[in-house]
């Protein structure tokens, strides 16, 4: 049986919890900092202090408020709306395509025009809401004529989806589409080579799968696609 560190490390976080609580009701008193029975800390000791508490699952409005009227790079030029994301903001699956297409410039939403469409029945079928999940993009303005977004493009969005993925802490991110997932996984591999079982993204288990355009285009990789969303629904 191989271990899964993601589950490992839930499990550990279990033990710590249920250590806390026991230690915690022998000594009648809230255990200090990094959990040690009664003992005292000392100022300069860093090795146990406890980590940083862990981003907000709320502050995705910060993080739009931050994003503004953004004019960081050049797609700003041509865009009609930004293209921020929606879903739950405790989405236990995140889904990240590429970028905005037409519709989804006019309408400042992500994947809401045929592609969308297409990603609503695979969310469908996996049983789940398209309000139960997170919908975002490498980039959230709309390339011209939807080419790929340019290297100067995806740096300078960047730091906004990985605030998004902080403030959401998905249990698993689906990559869609080649751009989504070499971006995020900082590789040249093609995705048709990703996909199929999970990578680790720093911590966050990661599923690489065709984008849903084109599956538009080449029905038969439905299969696949449906494949990797079983082995995500088994992790959900
Ligand atoms: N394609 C994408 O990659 N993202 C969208 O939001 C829509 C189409
Ligand atoms: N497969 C995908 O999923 N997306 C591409 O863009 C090309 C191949």
């Amino acid at each position: 049986m191989s271990v899964d560190p993601e589950e490992a490390r839930r499990e550990l976080l279990e033990i710590v919890r249920s250590v806390r609580s026991h230690l915690t009701a022998e000594n009648g008193a809230e255990a200090p900092h990094g959990f040690f029975p009664g003992g005292k800390r000392e100022k300069d000791d860093n090795v146990r202090k406890a980590p940083p508490p862990p981003a907000s699952r709320h502050n995705l409005d910060a993080v739009r408020k931050e994003l503004g009227d953004c004019r960081r790079c050049a797609l700003h030029e041509a865009r009609r709306n930004i293209v921020f994301g929606e879903g739950n903001p405790r989405a236990a699956l995140m889904f990240i395509g590429e970028g905005p297409g037409e519709e989804e410039d006019k309408q400042g939403r992500p994947f809401v025009g045929r592609a969308g469409q297409l990603l609503d029945r695979i969310i469908q079928a996996m049983g789940l809401r398209r309000e139960d999940v997170f919908i975002a993009n490498i980039v959230k303005c709309r390339p011209p004529k939807n080419r790929a977004p340019k290297p100067q493009e995806t740096e300078a969005c960047a730091p906004f989806l990985e605030k998004q993925i902080a403030a959401v802490r998905p249990r698993v991110i689906c990559a869609l589409g080649t751009v989504a997932a070499q971006h995020l996984l900082k590789t040249d591999v093609p995705v048709s080579l990703l996909r199929g079982r999970f990578q680790d993204r720093g911590g966050i288990r990661l599923m690489a799968t065709y984008h849903p355009a084109y599956l538009l285009r080449n029905p038969q990789a439905k299969k696949q696609v449906w494949e990797d969303m079983k082995k995500i629904m088994e992790i959900l």
